[in-house]
């Protein structure tokens, strides 16, 4: 193992919230429960959110995946406050939930509950994010130190399926900040161009990823890839587009699941070997945490691409 790199299980580890029920129609994961550190309440009821109801539905109206229209209940007052990582914040009412302040006044993207918060003079509106589906979502709320994305941070998005957390992503980077979302899947592409038309700092990119140079005139160099493509190959996926596009000391956040890549093998010892992949391409690993209890046999890792060299003292 690295000095200064050690792999983590996420479950709430470092506070977690009360507020995020699975229940739903997960029943096919009972049992599985919350890895280490406690903080979360147990899966069932309808508290937060309720699991991921419903099959793959488009991301927009109410129908999607996740009836999750959940995150503020009960009539009790809220109020907003900012997370460790700049541009995320906590919703504190009777059940915490996980925002981000909503770039599209009025709209939600996938059926998500939205609540208005008046600041002084002016009234913002915060969007609810589901850990359950949203793998990024669920690395924070694991407690996970660094997302590198945050306001004004120009990010590569590999994998951006119908743009539920692309969505989330570009909440936080807001106006001054850029994501180029890329997707090959032309059904998901169609919701991605549509969440993109309300999101100017969307620039949706219907590609294979594996083929950075049929989008290289579209895109500049980004501070962060963000990659959720869950294919065998995604971290030669993620070097490829890191070798084009990612600025020397930018960052990589990676999520993995385990049995896309080798079903096979023990998810501790495929994201072991992804780990090592990564450091044969210059993408340094600096941490890695595991998404219980939303995803299981999933982690995220989270890298420096091409680091400073130190400075000799
Ligand atoms: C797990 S889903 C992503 C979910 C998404 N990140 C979210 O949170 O809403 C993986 C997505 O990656 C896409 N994908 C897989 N391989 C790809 C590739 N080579 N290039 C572009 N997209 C790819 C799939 O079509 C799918 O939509």
């Amino acid at each position: 193992m690295k000095p200064g790199f050690s792999p983590r299980g996420g479950g709430g580890g470092r506070g977690g919230f009360g507020g995020w029920g699975r229940g739903g129609d997960r029943g096919g994961r009972g049992g599985f429960r919350g890895g280490r550190g406690g903080g979360f309440k147990s899966p069932g009821g309808d508290g937060g959110f309720r699991g991921r109801g419903g099959g793959r539905g488009t991301p927009r109206g109410r129908g999607g995946r996740g009836g999750g229209r959940g995150g503020f209940r009960g009539g009790k007052k809220v109020t907003v406050e900012p997370h460790r990582h700049e541009g995320v914040f906590i919703c504190r009412g009777k059940e915490d939930a996980l925002v981000t302040k909503n770039m599209v006044i009025g709209e939600s993207v996938y059926g998500e509950k939205r609540i208005s918060v008046e600041e002084g003079e002016s009234k913002t509106e915060y969007r609810a994010w589901n850990p359950f589906r949203s793998k990024l979502a669920a690395a924070i709320l694991g407690g996970v130190d660094q997302i590198h994305i945050k306001p004004g941070a120009k990010v590569m998005y590999l994998g951006a399926a119908s743009g539920t957390t692309v969505s989330h992503v570009s909440d936080i980077v807001g106006p001054e900040g850029l994501v180029y979302a890329v997707e090959f899947s032309h059904r998901s592409g169609r919701d991605l161009l549509n969440v993109a038309k309300k999101r100017t700092n969307i620039i949706p990119i219907i590609e294979d990823a594996r083929h950075p140079h049929k989008y290289r005139m579209l895109v500049g160099m980004v501070d962060v890839i963000f990659a959720d493509v869950a294919q065998p190959d995604q971290t030669r996926i993620v070097a490829i587009n890191a070798h084009n596009f990612l600025k020397n000391g930018g960052h990589f956040v990676i999520s993995i699941k385990a049995n896309c890549i080798d079903s096979t093998a023990a998810p501790e010892a495929v994201f072991a070997s992804e780990v090592k992949k990564m450091s044969a391409e210059n993408m340094k690993p600096q941490e890695q945490l595991t998404l219980e209890p939303y995803e299981r046999d999933h982690a995220v890792v989270v890298g420096v691409y091409r680091p400073p060299p130190k400075q000799k003292k």
